[in-house]
């Protein structure tokens, strides 16, 4: 049995909605306000189309709001990954890409505070760091995967997560627990990076599915992909562009509203304009929230994305164009 005060609070459906839907498809309510099992996917299948459950669910739990730009449905807030999934909705977001700032390579590899993001150590607030690290204990890293999986829609929620090859060894298995995981991808950075064994030239993506048996749009799609890293970026950790380009490629169709609890510098967000999508996301740094917001804005203004001003695709053709 479902409670339907319980369905309004979790997926932030509007009372009347949820009851007019119900009486109009005949819907029996039980003890005045449960459904029965059998029903309730048909009624997720209808919450799943309501629009502005996320905007009216984030209101009530007064998030911090830092950008809000109604045109093309982009949206940033202040906050703690995991604080911030937990204000949404369940079942309200298409397609989560992201890359949570990991602590466990500098802690496992003893590089020490400021080593990994190099040059901008000085700039930073803690520690000589631009940013606080996500805690990505087991322990927490499953309490964000169970918010991802809460907050993608069951029909056809799909999740791309950035690892470096150390979180890929201690994280990655978790995923498991979550997600059906489908893929692993390679990012092919092009250009050699830093390293004590082997100088580092990569890093991974995989790929998940929120149980659904949705596909994604191209069968030749390949599972390594070619982009130049981001030299002298003005974020550290700044991805380009393309890299979430081939992600919402692959996995979003026009107006699905695409999230990144770890924005950055949000070339997630741009990416997500890019394919006329609905972005919505956040960060814990003021730092990314100044970047993100004039970034964004500049691009919808402009059509000029100030922090990557030209491609860092290597091939002649990206695989996806
Ligand atoms: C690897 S960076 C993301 C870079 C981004 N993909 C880009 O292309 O610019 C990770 C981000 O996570 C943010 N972060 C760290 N701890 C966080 C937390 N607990 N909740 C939300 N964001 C957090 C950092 O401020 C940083 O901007």
């Amino acid at each position: 049995m479902y409670r339907t005060s319980e369905i309004i609070e979790q997926y932030g459906i509007e009372k009347n909605e949820l009851t007019s839907y119900l009486i109009d498809n005949n819907i029996p309510i039980i003890n005045e306000e449960e459904i029965s099992k059998k029903y309730f996917q048909a009624v997720l299948s209808f919450i799943e189309t309501k629009e502005n459950r996320i905007e009216q669910k984030l209101e009530k739990a007064e998030a911090t709001f830092k950008y809000n730009k109604k045109k093309n449905s982009v949206s940033i807030y202040q906050d703690d990954a995991i604080s911030f999934l937990k204000k949404l909705p369940s079942s309200s977001v298409d397609l989560i890409v992201t890359d949570p700032a990991y602590s466990g390579m500098n802690n496992k590899l003893k590089l020490g505070s400021g080593r990994i993001v190099g040059k901008y150590s000085d700039k930073g607030k803690e520690n000589g760091k631009w940013f606080g690290e996500f805690e990505d204990s087991e322990e927490n890293y499953a309490i964000f995967l169970s918010e991802c999986k809460r907050v993608l829609k069951k029909s056809t929620g799909h999740i791309y997560i950035m690892f470096d090859s150390y979180s890929l060894l201690s994280l990655g298995n978790v995923v498991r627990d979550h997600f059906d995981v489908k893929n692993l991808i390679t990012w092919d950075k092009v250009n050699i990076g830093m390293g004590h064994y082997y100088r580092r030239r990569h890093e991974y993506v995989i790929f998940a599915t929120n149980g659904n048996t949705r596909k994604i749009k191209n069968r030749s799609f390949p599972d390594v992909w070619r982009f130049k890293r981001i030299h002298s970026a003005k974020y550290p950790t700044q991805k380009p562009v393309e890299v979430f380009q081939s992600m919402i490629h692959a996995s979003a169709e026009k107006d699905f509203t695409v999230c990144d609890p770890f924005l950055g510098s949000a070339s997630s967000a741009i990416a997500a304009i890019k394919n006329n999508c609905n972005f919505i996301g956040c960060d814990i740094s003021d730092k990314s929230i100044e970047l993100s917001r004039s970034r964004i804005s500049e691009y919808l203004e402009k059509g000029v994305d100030v922090l990557q001003t030209k491609s860092m695709a290597v091939d002649d053709k990206i695989f996806w164009e």
